[in-house]
């Protein structure tokens, strides 16, 4: 593995108060490694509750950010905001939002480079990276997310290596050696620790599981 494991907990569009409380008061509870980024993504509306009351020990994500400066744009929410609210992270080019809302290469392009301008780091992949040591990418195999169909670790490991190739050609060899490159996709508290033994898993973008505050902190640990 390349530096820090790095565990993220994508909550997606579910929760409501009472159970983020739940939650949260779980993760707050949980052991955690000292040697382990560990961030959670909750949903836009739940960041202020979650920075008000979780452990500074774990990072908060949004699972999405505008492209540019906040202004007239019904709906978004501007990285300046969620910077101002405590945000350090963002989830950019998630295969649901290619998927089911349809962003594609440019626009998710665009994103990547405003969220880095203004300081967010960014997990998943993107072009128009200047700076790559904020960047953390996601591979997650579209049939493994939310199916409970987990890659084998040698599956995962292949294509790992093929994104850090990948970046040794098209980036650099400093950048491909120091980019952390996580697996996604049907990730449990029984299966992590065998991925996380393989060379090029960094850590997780963990979906369903991190939703339970005592598993997620299994994968947490798992990875050590
Ligand atoms: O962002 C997380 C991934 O899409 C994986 O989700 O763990 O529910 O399969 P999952």
């Amino acid at each position: 593995g390349t530096g820090k494991f790095f565990v993220g907990g994508n909550w997606k569009c579910n929760g409501t108060r009472d159970s983020i409380t739940k939650l949260v008061a779980d993760l707050n509870d949980a052991k955690l490694e000292t040697d382990v980024d560990v961030v959670v993504a909750p949903p836009y509306i739940y960041i202020d509750q979650v920075k008000q009351s979780l452990t500074d020990r774990i990072e908060i994500s949004a699972q999405n950010s505008w492209i540019g400066k906040g202004g007239a744009f019904t709906g978004e929410i501007s990285v300046e905001q969620l910077v101002d609210i405590g945000c350090k992270w963002v989830i950019l080019g998630h295969s649901e939002r290619r998927h089911i809302i349809g962003e594609d290469d440019q626009f998710i392009g665009k994103k990547a480079a405003y969220a880095l301008s203004q300081n967010l780091k960014m997990k998943a992949f993107a072009d128009s990276i200047s700076n790559w040591t904020d960047v953390v990418i996601a591979y997650e195999p579209v049939w493994a997310i939310g199916t409970g169909k987990v890659a084998t670790p040698q599956q995962a490991q292949e294509v790992h290596l093929a994104v850090r190739d990948w970046l040794k050609k098209n980036v650099s060899a400093e950048v491909a050696s120091s980019t952390r490159i996580i697996y996604g996709g049907s990730v449990n508290g029984n299966n992590s620790s065998e991925l996380a033994k393989q060379e090029d898993i960094d850590g997780f973008l963990v979906g369903g599981a991190s939703l339970k505050g005592p598993e997620f902190a299994v994968i947490v640990n798992s990875v050590t």
